[in-house]
């Protein structure tokens, strides 16, 4: 069964049906954030498919939600093959879990998303050791659309691209994880036909 961490880019509600894994209110302060949530990566701050340097300089919480600011910064040291020019910020839930066997939780989460070029915010469930499994609860690259994503491997992705209407406004995403007692775990977007 495969583990996962979560990675969440915005303010964020993760709850089960039965146990709340993280509140709410993660958000509303610095010790409660401290609790449930981590700064950049679980691996580092930059080796990511992105020409950005996660820094905690670039979260900050208000009124009770995760504010992360990407800026322009082209000294930042270049990777071998990616230019670094943006310092951003990434968080992931200290958490981790497991799908238990015929359930799973839920991920619930609201999102002041921006799409414009360039930016590539995203709420989003991978391994806690190697990779694939990937679920992609939300992303928004820029293009005008929320996509929903799920990797079996790198060449087997199922992928959901709808148009983000009213970007300007808060949304719900909410993903169910559930066990299929056959080793699969399915993730369904309960209101991804609300999007576009
Ligand atoms: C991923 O694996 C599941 C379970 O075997 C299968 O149902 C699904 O079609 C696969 N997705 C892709 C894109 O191959």
């Amino acid at each position: 069964m495969p583990q996962f961490t979560t990675l969440v880019l915005t303010t964020a509600a993760l709850a089960a049906a039965q146990t709340t894994l993280i509140p709410t209110d993660c958000f509303s302060s610095q010790s409660d954030f401290d609790t449930y949530f981590s700064y950049d990566y679980p691996w580092n701050s930059d080796v990511h498919n992105g020409g950005a340097r996660m820094s905690s300089t670039q979260c900050s919480l208000s009124n009770g939600a995760l504010v992360e600011t990407a800026t322009y910064d082209p000294d930042q040291t270049d990777l071998d093959d990616l230019a670094i020019n943006y310092l951003s910020c990434a968080v992931y839930a200290k958490q981790t879990f497991a799908v238990t066997a015929g359930g799973g939780p839920d991920f619930q989460a609201d999102f002041l998303a921006p799409v414009d070029v360039g930016t590539w915010p995203a709420f989003w469930l991978t391994a806690t050791v190697g990779w694939p499994p990937e679920i992609d609860m939300a992303e928004w690259k820029g293009s005008g659309d929320i996509s929903f994503n799920t990797f079996n491997s790198s060449e087997e992705v199922t992928a959901l691209d709808r148009e983000y209407v009213d970007p300007g406004e808060w949304h719900t995403v909410l993903a169910e994880l559930r066990d299929h007692r056959n080793g699969d775990v399915s993730c369904s977007w309960v209101n991804a036909g609300g999007f576009g």
